[in-house]
């Protein structure tokens, strides 16, 4: 393989799920099934290529919206994926995977909040791959999360409304401390955000594709990758 820029982050809007499942006459739950599967395969292989970060858009705060039979069966995958993962906590370890669930935690399950805490607690020392796990996760409320954080340190005194900058903002939402993502990848067929990342996306690199998500693959991700390498970012300048 040619010599190529691995991007610092990735994003990824698993979508699709629904339509492959329906594609195969089977119910959704299947298609979500199907996608679970996809999200581990690719996260090992990000890992494997050197990426740093990577964000996976599981669950958004407009898919409560859903039928409660589907919202169910996506929240008994979340559970199952948490099990796993404490189950192969010495495996994670190894592997060096620090996984972090951003979004709302409000409004999830309980003992679904509890293994997110559990989870991230086993990983914290880990630090080759940062994995951000997406759920009950909107950018609208993310910015309006942070700026809650900011008013209320004003109205402490901490820090004056006219000293606010981007950076305070930056700090305060869900992936503070990591880079923006490089590049966003959506399959599926949609051109939109879906409210993904709308804060850390403003000069990211955009990679659609007609593919469903449990269809994906490395080589998918990989010719994202390639065709990342092939743009030229400006940043506003020349
Ligand atoms: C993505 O697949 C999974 C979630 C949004 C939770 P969809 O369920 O949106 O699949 P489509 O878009 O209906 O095909
Ligand atoms: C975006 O997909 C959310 C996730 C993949 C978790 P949706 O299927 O919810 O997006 P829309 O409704 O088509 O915009
Ligand atoms: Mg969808």
């Amino acid at each position: 393989m040619e010599k190529r820029n691995v991007p610092a982050h990735i994003g990824i809007i698993m979508d699709g799920n629904g339509r492959w499942a329906k594609q195969r006459n089977l119910p959704r739950s299947e298609g979500h099934k199907a996608g679970a599967q996809v999200f581990r395969r690719i996260c090992d292989y990000a890992d494997e290529i050197g990426i740093k970060n990577i964000t996976f858009y599981a669950f958004s705060t407009e898919n409560w919206r859903r039928p409660p039979e589907e919202v169910s069966a996506l929240m008994d995958l979340f559970r199952d994926y948490l099990k796993e993962a404490q189950e192969r906590q010495d495996e994670n370890e190894e592997k060096g995977m620090h996984i972090s669930f951003i979004g709302h935690r409000e409004g999830m399950p309980e003992d679904i909040i509890e293994l997110f805490d559990t989870t991230e607690k086993e990983s914290r020392s880990a630090n080759r791959i940062n994995v951000n796990i997406a759920v009950n996760y909107g950018g609208r409320l993310e910015i309006t999360d942070a700026c809650r954080i900011i008013a209320q340190k004003v109205k402490n005194g901490e820090i004056n409304p006219e000293d606010i900058t981007e950076d305070d903002i930056s700090a305060n939402i869900y992936t503070a401390g990591q880079p923006d993502p490089d590049l966003i990848i959506r399959p599926s067929g949609e051109y939109r955000l879906s409210n993904f990342m709308i804060w850390q996306s403003a000069y990211s690199e955009f990679w659609f594709s007609d593919i469903l998500w449990p269809d994906f693959t490395e080589k998918d991700l990989d010719r994202a990758i390639d065709d990342y390498n092939k743009r030229t970012r400006r940043f506003g300048g020349v």
